[in-house]
């Protein structure tokens, strides 16, 4: 494909859409389009547009279209699998003037929102009417819930309310022809046709551009506990996982995290009040929550039965909001901690649940075949574990060509365990190479047909999860 290089009369056609304020061609706006939050990838944009309306979107969309302009839509830039990088150059559709909360609908637990609206933000104002939104990425106090969904994003409490295609009703998008369509309807039960909604959901800005979002929402609940547990086996307290679901305990959030992954994150957040004795190998994060406090502390109590089991140290109950806060900031921090301290890679495995402790041990096992230190942490209720690579000595021959070989059979196990190469990062431009791991040929077609049925002109996001249309 032969994309049209960005000419002044193609600005000029931009400023009259949006009006010069919006047209971003100053080098400060194009670098802070050309990253991510995924490793240290760099790809430059010709220009980045703001619209603030549907109609502005739709009229870009359809002029890149005609032109054969590369359009690449930006929440907020915290992706990890590089979906917001303009690979091709082009227009960056940079969506933060969609930041308006539409129409909160208490009588239907749904909320109507534009896409650029900070995941928390959305959060806290529906906190505040009695409602409770759940999927909550590590990021959420600076991303878009558009990226959210673009991503079909994740998180800790996934493990007991799912993940964000689990509360997405309706979509409000623009076609690469320009076109404007909802996807589906604002219902709880859709049995009208394909879906629509859902193939959208998680296609990473490759299909259309989402103007607005339609959400289902829960009644907030009440209390929370947390439960720190210190195993000497990582291996071990991935095995704990599976046992509290076995005897019968739902916690709104299971989390695993490697020695070095705690150990990091305390450093990077210089939090004191944690001690990490010696012998300790890795740490779950567990939370429970509920209406009932009488029934949540019977739960946490069954749960530390439960863990005593194995080889642990002394269960840490959080006593104080500031100490669940704390536990959830070292928790939450682990990325930023890695990514400060070497060069990185991170790979997104998921496995089925009671397969985790088979995934951590052969993680470590092609890390002594292949020489990377790997650091491991994320969502064990849902199987979802974040292998960070550090490149550490590792020669650049090493990082640059051993270690993708070393990934590909990491991969490969992950399918031969029944897992995937994403639970909730993406594929985007880092694992498009995989692909063929998770799907054979026949699959790979078709998504390539669903691309071109909504993209012919493969304008939109290219580069991104298909190799090429
Ligand atoms: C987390 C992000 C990296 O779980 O998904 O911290
Ligand atoms: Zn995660």
């Amino acid at each position: 494909m032969t994309f049209t290089k960005i000419q002044p009369p193609h600005i000029s056609f931009f400023s009259n859409l949006l009006g010069e304020k919006y047209v971003l061609c100053d080098s400060e706006n194009l670098d802070r389009c050309a990253s991510d939050e995924t490793e240290d990838l760099h790809y430059l944009p010709e220009v980045v547009l703001q619209p603030g309306l549907v109609e502005e979107v739709s009229a870009i969309m359809k002029y890149c279209n005609d032109q054969v302009i590369p359009v690449t839509p930006r929440g907020a830039g915290t992706g990890l699998s590089g979906g917001a990088l303009p690979v091709f150059g082009g227009v960056v559709l940079d969506m933060k003037r969609f930041n308006k909360i539409l129409h909160v609908d208490k009588r239907n637990f749904q909320v109507t929102t534009e896409p650029g609206v900070i995941t928390q933000e959305l959060q806290e104002h529906l906190k505040a009417e009695g409602l409770f939104y759940p999927p909550d990425p590590a990021s959420k106090g600076s991303c878009f819930i558009g990226g959210n969904v673009s991503e079909n994003s994740g998180g800790p409490r996934a493990v007991k309310y799912g993940v964000v295609k689990d509360y997405v009703l309706n979509l409000e998008v623009v076609l690469p022809n320009g076109e404007v369509i909802w996807t589906g309807a604002n219902v709880l039960k859709n049995a009208t046709g394909y879906n629509l909604t859902q193939l959208v959901v998680g296609s990473e800005g490759t299909l259309c551009i989402i103007t607005r979002i339609v959400l289902r929402l829960i009644p907030a609940v009440k209390h929370d506990l947390l439960l720190l547990v210190p195993f000497r086996s990582a291996v071990q307290a991935c095995e704990a996982v599976n046992a509290i679901f076995l005897a019968g305990y739902t916690p709104s959030a299971l989390e695993f995290m490697e020695r070095d992954a705690l150990e990091w994150s305390m450093r990077f957040v210089q939090a004191t009040g944690i001690h990490l004795p010696a012998d300790i190998a890795a740490h779950l994060l567990i939370e429970v929550d509920g209406n009932h406090m009488e029934e949540l502390c019977r739960d946490a109590e069954a749960i530390s039965q439960i863990v005593q089991q194995y080889d642990i140290d002394e269960v840490l109950f959080a006593d104080s909001h500031e100490q669940k806060q704390m536990l959830w900031t070292l928790r939450r921090k682990v990325g930023e901690a890695v990514k400060s301290n070497s060069i990185y890679k991170e790979e997104d495995t998921v496995v089925p649940r009671a397969e985790l402790p088979e995934l951590l041990q052969i993680i470590k096992s092609l890390g002594r075949e292949f020489g990377f230190h790997s650091v491991c942490y994320g969502h064990a209720g849902d199987g979802n574990l974040h292998v960070n690579i550090v490149k550490d000595n590792m020669s650049d021959a090493d990082w640059n060509e051993k270690l993708p070989q070393g990934i590909r059979r990491l991969f490969k196990e992950v399918v031969r365990m029944g897992g995937t190469i994403s639970g909730e990062h993406g594929i985007g431009l880092v694992q498009r190479d995989y692909m063929d791991i998770a799907f054979n040929p026949v699959q790979m077609a078709l998504m390539r047909q669903i691309k071109q049925l909504f993209d012919p002109k493969g304008i939109l996001n290219p580069g991104k999860i298909l190799t090429s249309l």
